[in-house]
């Protein structure tokens, strides 16, 4: 009974309750702390965190580029036009046909194809992501204002239907669609109505793929291989040819090199759009101006992964003349005194330099 207890015995009794007090005390803060720790050094979650840690100082952030002018003005940035504006219900169809086949190419275009068999699996959308609205995320904004254009690859004056089979023939290393077919025009009208809201001969802010610096050095493909498999193999694979989702039509991770990568006359093929490219879009999820990239850690794995074999392509039409040739362009002639494998890894900077006096003359 308590009642019954001496002054000693309930002094015990306190002296045991605040000890275990204590222990819960100590249990508690442990807790806390390899919660916190937990959050600090798990990405997915502490990508939810964003948002909460955004000023602290001691937590780790994703790279972040600052030098960049664009940061300040994201409000300017393109934003396609609505489909669900469009009143007209046939051209209203048209496009959202288009915007599916961009979205789902190989169900419909694949090996496996439900409409043609002519294309590798790959989506346009694997490239040219959120049905090729994405702000750097390589999106269509610019394709109505700019088209037709003079392309040096082709030397010819290019209209959208011809830079769509580029696309075909190269990305998905597949075979052109036929001018007049449903899914041309469908495809089309997608990538033209939603540009629409962008001036003839302007260019949409933040469309396409985003310049970065150059190094100082050669880019490194032994570098880049560490990278890839720390941070990409997870979803791209150790052998970089992806993952196809459970119905077998099309990819959940495309493939990055291999029989149903892209081929060698593909705009990623070149390193300056590859690392542009994956700096603030991979890993899946990351938009600009956030990175998980630094700008050498995107081109060490653009060297390594553009070192991997991949289909092949005749590119002896391609550009005729050398003048309109870029940097990174891996296949010579070339109009001035670097190596293909110059050409391929850099150092850039002073072929570019060159290729200035080049150009001016
Ligand atoms: C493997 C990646 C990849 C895939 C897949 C791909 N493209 Fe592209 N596409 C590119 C790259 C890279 C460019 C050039 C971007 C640049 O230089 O800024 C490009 C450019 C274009 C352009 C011109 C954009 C402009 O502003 O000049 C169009 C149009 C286009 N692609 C359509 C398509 C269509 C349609 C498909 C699907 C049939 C497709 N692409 C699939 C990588 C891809
Ligand atoms: C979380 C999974 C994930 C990780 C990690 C990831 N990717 Fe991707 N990647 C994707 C998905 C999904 C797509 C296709 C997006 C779509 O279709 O909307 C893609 C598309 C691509 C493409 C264009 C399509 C192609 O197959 O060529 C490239 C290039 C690419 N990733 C490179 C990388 C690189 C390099 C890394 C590592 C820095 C990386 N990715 C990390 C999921 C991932």
């Amino acid at each position: 009974m308590i009642s019954g207890k001496n002054k000693n015995d309930q002094n015990k009794d306190f002296y045991i309750s605040f000890q275990h007090l204590l222990n819960i005390i100590f249990v508690l803060i442990l807790t806390i702390i390899c919660l916190v720790t937990f959050i600090l050094f798990e990405p997915s979650i502490r990508s939810c965190f964003k948002n909460f840690n955004k000023d602290s100082s001691t937590s780790i952030q994703p790279y972040v580029e600052k030098k960049n002018a664009i940061t300040d003005e994201l409000t300017t940035f393109w934003v396609p036009e609505d489909i669900n504006s469009i009143k007209n219900p046939t051209l209203k169809a048209r496009v959202e046909y288009g915007k599916e086949l961009i979205s789902h190419t190989s169900k419909y275009l694949g090996p496996k194809g439900s409409v043609m068999q002519i294309s590798n699996g790959m989506n346009c959308q694997n490239c040219h992501l959120v049905s090729g609205t994405k702000s750097w995320g390589n999106n269509y904004g610019s394709v109505k204002s700019t088209y037709p254009k003079l392309r040096a690859r082709s030397g010819q004056i290019e209209d959208v239907k011809k830079r769509i089979n580029d696309c075909f023939e190269r990305s998905l290393n597949g075979k052109a669609l036929a001018l007049n077919s449903k899914e041309m025009i469908a495809i089309k009208s997608y990538i033209e109505f939603i540009g629409k809201n962008v001036k003839k001969g302007e260019k949409a802010i933040a469309s396409g793929i985003f310049d970065l610096p150059f190094l100082s050095r050669a880019i490194d493909p032994i570098k880049g291989k560490a990278l890839y498999e720390n941070k990409c193999a997870n979803c791209h694979q150790m052998n970089g040819e992806g993952l196809m989702d459970i119905s077998q039509l099309e990819y959940t991770y495309p493939p990055l090199w291999g029989n149903n990568s892209y081929n060698i006359g593909a705009g990623l093929f070149r390193m300056g759009r590859f690392a542009g490219y994956i700096k603030y879009n991979m890993p899946y999820g990351v938009s600009y101006p956030n990175s998980q990239l630094s700008d050498e850690e995107a081109w060490d794995i653009a060297a390594y992964v553009n070192s991997q074999p991949r289909p092949s392509k005749d590119l002896s039409k391609d550009w005729p003349k050398l003048k309109g040739k870029p940097y990174d362009h891996p296949f010579g002639p070339f109009a001035d005194s670097f190596s293909e494998n110059e050409h391929k890894y850099g150092p850039f900077k002073p072929i570019v330099a060159e290729k200035k006096k080049i150009d001016k003359k």
